[in-house]
């Protein structure tokens, strides 16, 4: 079948959710994707910051079909053995305690509110419910997940929404300080904002929101679905700032595109919850958690990071080369890049896409770069001079 032949069905038998680009890969390699009419790209999406090792790494596929021919499924009525494995590898690299899993971003976040309000409700402090969240932040989408995304076009329709969620400014600590109560239980924050716009936390930022939160005595949580497992350079963006959130949440990156999602939290927070209070029928499946294990092996091996640090400082050098009057800023972390431009950035994209190489937006007029982190330098250079001949093109 061809690329419109297959969005032909699409628009037919699937839910009308997404606004989608008119291709179908159909298979891919490192850093490149081939669609069903057998054009190739140069893949700076990643399934979405999915993809940290690019497609089809050959550890990831011996992990999965090996862990495929032993088990599948148990369910956590039982201990599963890969499962622990990761827990134990994301307790140690994290410095928290002890870790949930699920399969995605919004339910890691879902976890991580449940944990929070949880945790004062068991010491008797039932008012203790609300959360402070932040403008343009991005959280997922169900229902608790959208409230607490800082950005009304995501919670449109869906009233009425569950209750507890209050705005702060990011970067804005006397924002935050303004909304606290006897009510706050938490505050829930993106060290690097992705969907809104690829915008990093200032470290006095961060850092003062972990001294209100000791002084409260309420929980910080940090959403690293996007920026954790690598890449922003460090395996948590937060040890760029030498501090620890309570609860941190991660997803995207930590299957290397197999879905699995985890809450990973301190011990004081974990005492949160006991037996019943929280649950996924697939969550810690034995064939995610193999993969992900593999994912943190390979993070972990020796130079890979430095690698990444040295990549992404290539791909930001060659990015700041590019000159274009539109271009209002550069900004973000390792291979979490964004450029703001003066106008919106979809027709660019599109004309990215036709020269072979895959972008997407962070918001109308950020232009995100998250590719792989295995990406080469060679790959960085093609897709930098694509831009390049793509900005000349676009009028
Ligand atoms: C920071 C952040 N949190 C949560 C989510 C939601 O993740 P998922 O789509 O896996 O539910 C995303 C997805 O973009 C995200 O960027």
């Amino acid at each position: 079948m061809t690329n419109n032949e297959i969005a032909q069905k699409g628009q037919q038998y699937l839910m009308n959710t997404y606004a989608r680009y008119p291709i179908t890969p159909v298979k891919g390699q490192g850093s490149y994707l081939w669609d069903a009419d057998g054009k190739q790209y140069l893949d700076f999406v990643g399934g979405i910051a999915v993809c940290l090792l690019g497609h089809s790494h050959p550890e990831l596929i011996t992990a999965l079909t090996e862990q495929g021919q032993e088990l599948w499924h148990v369910s956590n009525l039982y201990w599963i053995k890969p499962q622990v494995e990761l827990a134990e590898k994301l307790v140690q690299a994290s410095g928290l305690s002890k870790a949930f899993f699920c399969n995605s971003g919004a339910e890691a976040n879902e976890a991580a509110i449940k944990l929070a309000r949880k945790y004062f409700y068991r010491q008797g402090q039932t008012g203790r419910h609300d959360i402070i969240v932040f403008k343009e932040s991005f959280h997922g989408r169900t229902l608790a997940t959208i409230t607490a995304t800082g950005q009304s076009k995501y919670q449109e329709g869906f009233a009425p929404l569950p209750a507890g969620f209050k705005y702060a400014s990011f970067n804005q600590l006397d924002s935050v300080e303004a909304l606290l109560d006897s009510q706050t239980c938490a505050v829930m924050v993106e060290p690097v904002q992705g969907e809104g716009g690829i915008k990093a936390a200032h470290p006095s930022f961060l850092e003062g929101l972990r001294k209100i939160c000791d002084r409260e005595g309420i929980l910080l949580i940090f959403d690293e679905v996007q920026s954790g497992m690598g890449r922003t350079g460090s395996l948590f963006a937060y040890q760029q700032y030498n501090i620890q959130p309570d609860l941190l949440t991660l997803a995207k990156g930590l299957g290397g595109g197999f879905p699995i999602g985890a809450m990973v939290a301190n011990e004081k927070a974990s005492q949160g919850f006991a037996p019943g209070d929280h649950a996924s029928t697939f969550g810690g499946n034995p064939l995610a958690c193999a993969v992900a294990n593999k994912v943190l092996d390979i993070l972990g091996q020796a130079g890979f990071m430095q690698q990444v640090v040295e990549n992404a400082g290539y791909l930001k050098q060659e990015l700041e080369k590019i000159v274009d009057p539109r271009i209002v800023e550069l900004r973000g972390k390792g291979f979490m890049l964004g450029i703001e431009f003066n106008c919106e950035v979809k027709e660019l994209i599109e004309i990215c896409r036709q020269q072979g190489l895959l972008l997407l937006g962070a918001g109308p007029r950020v232009l995100r770069l998250v590719p792989p982190l295995t990406v080469s330098k060679d790959e960085i250079d093609l897709a930098t001079i694509t831009l390049q001949r793509a900005l000349e093109k676009w009028n």
